[in-house]
Parts: C-alpha cells; sequence; structure tokens
C-alpha cells in the first residue's frame, strides 16, 4: 500500500559567532567551570549579537538546509517555527523568515511548546504533509534565550545559550511498510499542571513585560527522566520497532545526566547518543535540529539511518519521533 511519508531532504545549522565559557560566566556570577561540567556537561554556548534575532538566525538555518537539499525557498509551501524567544509578541517569527527568504505562496506559523518545540513541530509538519495539504516544508527551530535569562540567576543562566536549526522536508510516496523513509512515528504529550515548574515570569496578558526564565530544576529532572523514557517506549511501540534497532539517538540537549540516563534505559551504546550539549548548552527548540546538523555534516547520519528524536521542556510538554533518514 503507498502511502505518503514525510522524508527529510536537508538539513541546516547556525550559531551565533560569540562563545561563552564557563570559565567566563565563573567571574559574572557565583559558579564553577566544575559545577557546571559535572552536573549538566556544558562546557560552552554561543550568545546572539546585539540586532542577532530569532528570525536571522533561523533564516540562516533554513537557508543552511535549502542548501543542503539542493533546493530553492519556492520549493517550499510551508514554514513552521519552533520558539519560545520570538521576535515579537506577533506576527509569528514564521512569517520574518518566509519574508526573509522571499517566499509568498503557502504559511507560515510558529508553534510554541518551549523545549520540546522542535518535535511538536516536526509532528505537526508530518501531518500536514501525510495529508497531502502541504508539499516541501521548512521545520525550523530557533532561539535567543540569552535575551530572556536572569543573569543574576546563577541557577538558570549557567544553562542555555542560542542558535538555530532547520529541515526541509517533503512529502514522498513510500510503500507503507517500517523500512520506508521519512518520519515512521512520533507521539506528543503536556501536562498544564506542572506549568509553574519552568515557566518564564512575564506576558502580554499578565505583566505586559517579557520576564525571564524560572525553573524548579530539580523537579524538572525528575519528570524528564520519566515522561523521555514512556514516550520513547510509546513511539517505537507505534513503529514496530526496538531500540536496539536505532542508529542514532537525538536527544534534546538540556542536560548530559538526563540524556545518558534515557540511553542507559534504552540499552544504547554510549556512541550512538548525538551530543552537544557541551558545545551548545540547552538551546531550547534549537537543540534537536543543531544536534541532527552537527551529526550530519560530520558523517554519523546517512541516508538510511534509524534516527530517535525525543524532548521534554515546560508545560510540561514531551514527545518524540522515529525518522528514517
Ligand atoms: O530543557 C528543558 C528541560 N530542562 C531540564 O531538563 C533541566 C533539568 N534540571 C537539571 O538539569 C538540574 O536540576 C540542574 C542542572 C538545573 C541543577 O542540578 P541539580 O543537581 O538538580 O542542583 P540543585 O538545583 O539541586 O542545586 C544544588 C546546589 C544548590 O546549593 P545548596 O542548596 O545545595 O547549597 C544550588 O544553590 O547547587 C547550587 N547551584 C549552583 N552552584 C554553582 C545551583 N546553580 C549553581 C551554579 N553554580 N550555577
Amino acid at each position: 500500500m503507498s502511502v505518503l511519508r514525510t522524508v527529510v531532504k536537508g538539513c541546516g545549522g547556525y550559531l551565533p559567532k560569540r562563545v561563552l565559557t564557563n570559565e567566563d560566566l565563573a567571574k559574572v556570577v557565583d559558579t564553577t567551570d566544575e559545577w557546571i561540567a559535572t552536573r549538566t556537561g556544558i562546557k560552552e554556548r554561543r550568545i546572539a549579537a546585539k540586532g542577532e534575532l530569532t528570525s536571522t538566525m533561523g533564516t540562516a538555518a533554513a537557508r543552511a538546509a535549502l542548501d543542503d537539499a539542493g533546493m530553492d525557498p519556492q520549493d517550499i509551501d510551508l514554514i513552521v517555527l519552533a520558539t519560545s524567544t520570538p521576535d515579537q509578541t506577533f506576527p509569528a517569527t514564521a512569517v520574518t523568515i518566509q519574508a526573509d527568504l522571499g517566499i509568498t505562496q503557502g504559511a507560515a506559523f510558529d508553534v510554541q511548546a518551549v523545549c520540546s518545540g522542535f518535535v511538536f513541530a516536526l509532528t505537526t509538519v508530518d501531518n500536514y504533509l501525510k495529508s497531502g495539504e502541504f508539499r516541501r516544508a521548512l521545520v525550523i527551530g530557533s532561539e535567543a534565550f540569552s535575551r530572556i535569562l536572569d543573569w543574576d540567576d546563577r541557577g538558570t543562566c549557567v544553562l542555555f545559550g542560542d542558535g538555530a536549526g532547520a529541515l526541509v522536508v517533503e512529502a514522498e510516496m513510500q510503500n507503507g511498510s517500517t523500512t520506508d523513509r521519512g518520519v515512521l512515528a512520533s507521539c506528543l504529550r503536556s501536562d498544564g499542571r506542572y506549568r509553574d515548574k519552568l515557566y518564564v515570569d512575564g506576558g502580554p496578558s499578565t505583566t505586559g513585560t517579557v520576564g525571564y526564565v524560572r525553573m524548579d530544576g530539580p523537579e524538572v529532572f525528575r519528570h524528564a527522566v520519566t515522561n523521555i523514557a514512556e514516550v520513547i517506549a510509546a513511539t517505537l511501540k507505534k513503529s514496530g520497532y526496538q531500540a536496539s534497532d536505532i542508529d542514532w539517538f537525538v536527544p534534546h540537549q538540556a542536560n548530559k545526566r538526563i540524556l545518558d540516563g534515557a540511553a542507559r534505559k534504552l540499552g544504547l551504546a554510549p556512541e550512538k547518543i548525538v551530543i552537544t550539549v557541551d558545545k551548545h548548552a540547552n538551546t531550547s527548540a534549537a537543540s534537536i535540529p543543531l544536534a541532527l546538523d552537527t551529526a550530519c555534516r560530520d558523517g554519523r547520519i546517512k541516508k538510511g539511518d534509524l534516527v530517535l528524536m525525543e524532548a521534554m521542556g515546560g508545560g510540561f510538554t514531551w514527545g518524540a519521533v522515529l525518522v528514517r533518514w
């Protein structure tokens, strides 16, 4: 039976030039490289320059993904941007990226699921492409998280960084079997009872300000471990695959201890985990596409590989997507 699948055609990333190391941070907040590295695995992060926006970083990543796919902006009829740090409250930053790319057809909108944003965006796009509504899409994660950090709060400011990553995906007829290329299964979850565990203390309808990131780290950590295991199991069950079939595990990069724990639970060898948290820190919705780009560029992820992505973030929101590259 022939079915439409969402097949990856290109991948791209963008990182701001400025590197902020743990040592740099230790000069301005009460922290140490040793604390940050042992608790999180982070060594450094990138910080967007003045004038460098979520839209400009997203556009750069989108252009790199289009180049990788050998496509022009005019080939795209859908743009979904995952971000929690839009250029403005409205319009959606996706329409700025659309205009920057010179695209006037199709639709562009933002998805907001914080660190799970890319998994939510890819699943949304997958459903649109499978339905035949759109044909070729840019799925982008872009974040200027440094702009919503309280640089006096050592519990959060050491954890995040800026950057963007993007995929070009295309609806393609496949056999309808587990050996197909494309998105094979996905699961999304939210539980708003935990919305005060990781949030921003401002917003248009409350304070009228942008606000800063606030997090109950240990509580988020505790839920992350359980939620990630559950949603990966549900996604694998849907797909008919076992954890042992996975070629590459590309988790949201929040904390090396969380992703090592998830890989251990899956019984995956450490060399199958793509880790960028050491260099990028937590770039929220950008972390998965940036990790994908890293592993595609260095030749690890190849056409035909089975790639498992997962994320957990504010809301709480969490989810997983299994893709044959
Ligand atoms: O991407 C969205 C999902 N987010 C996550 O998954 C994050 C999940 N949480 C975590 O990764 C961890 O909870 C953190 C890395 C945020 C914190 O690690 P922890 O081992 O849970 O530390 P903690 O918050 O329990 O703090 C332990 C100690 C405290 O001191 P006392 O009370 O024991 O004296 C903190 O004040 O570490 C102190 N501390 C720091 N010390 C040096 C907190 N931040 C820092 C810091 N430098 N930057």
